[in-house]
């Protein structure tokens, strides 16, 4: 018998569960036999709050994944790294400088990893793992490390820059997602899908010999997406014959509709609270 993956919503922008909460945000946990992984964190502390309702121990926790370091996933990195002072915490280097997003009137906000978490980062010490490449994380999940921006009409999605003066964009290097292998094909989990979401997807596919996708959890962060983008994204999608959609937190309304239109035959649940289980084909 192999050991299942379940994967738990603790955060995302959506619940329906009476007593947890939700918040702009994503985190999600993955549990495989006695171990657990994290990846991504919320905004707050309140990735914890959930796990404690949903009685998910958060001690066994061997990893910590960052996605990228927007503030929506990586604000309870603290938290996290107080509730399992043991785990690794895997990131890509990019994440840790300021962030910003441009306003309407030109302004910039700080969106980027606040102190408290940037110093857990720098207290993690040998145990930061710095993923500029493909990663093993845990036995058979691996995460992508940077991802090659190969699609035109893809983009980060937003006006996000490196400085509060809003002149030097922010490439976002750091977005990077989460995978692993199983009997039916891959899932993938993404953070906010700054890379583009085809990129992603296709960058995951040369890198493990062309695998089919599965499924696909996350934020896909298309708000702004052009009708051209999204119908190159809906047809990738349909290409690439992916089973299961879970598009998540950042992913927009308008995406939403359109994604629930092509493929709400395909549809998974990931508000709070949600599991879902995967066979995994690595581990016996
Ligand atoms: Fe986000
Ligand atoms: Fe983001």
């Amino acid at each position: 018998m192999r050991t299942p993956i379940t994967i738990t919503t603790l955060v995302e922008n959506s619940v329906s569960i009476r007593g947890l909460l939700a918040e702009h945000g994503l985190a999600f946990h993955l549990q495989v036999g006695p171990t657990g992984l994290l990846f991504d964190t919320g905004q707050s502390g309140l990735f914890r709050d959930n796990a404690q309702k949903l009685r998910l121990s958060l001690a066994d926790i061997e990893a910590i994944v960052l996605s990228h370091g927007h503030n929506d996933h990586t604000g309870g990195l603290a938290v996290a790294r107080a509730a399992a002072p043991q785990a690794r915490l895997l990131l890509h280097p990019d994440a840790l400088p300021p962030k910003f997003a441009g306003n309407p009137d030109g302004t910039g906000r700080f969106i980027g990893m606040d102190e408290a978490n940037a110093e857990a980062v720098r207290d993690a010490e040998q145990a930061a793992v710095w993923t500029t490449k493909p990663t093993e994380v845990m036995d058979g999940i691996f995460v992508t490390g940077e991802i090659p921006r190969r699609n035109s009409f893809e983009d980060t999605g937003g006006r996000f820059f490196l400085d509060a003066a809003c002149t030097r964009p922010d490439p976002l290097l750091d977005d990077q997602a989460l995978y692993f292998d199983t009997a039916d094909g891959l899932v993938v989990l993404l953070g906010c899908g700054h890379a583009g979401v085809v990129n992603t997807l296709e960058y995951i596919q040369q890198i493990t010999g062309g695998r089919p996708i599965w499924a696909l959890l996350g934020g896909l962060h298309l708000l702004a997406a052009t009708p051209e983008r999204m119908d190159k994204t809906i047809a990738a999608f349909r290409r690439l014959d992916i089973q299961r959609l879970a598009p998540a937190h950042c992913t927009g309304l308008p995406a939403l509709a359109q994604l629930w239109s092509a493929f709400s035959d395909r549809w998974a649940s990931y508000a709070v609270g949600t599991s879902l289980v995967f066979r995994n084909t690595r581990n016996p």
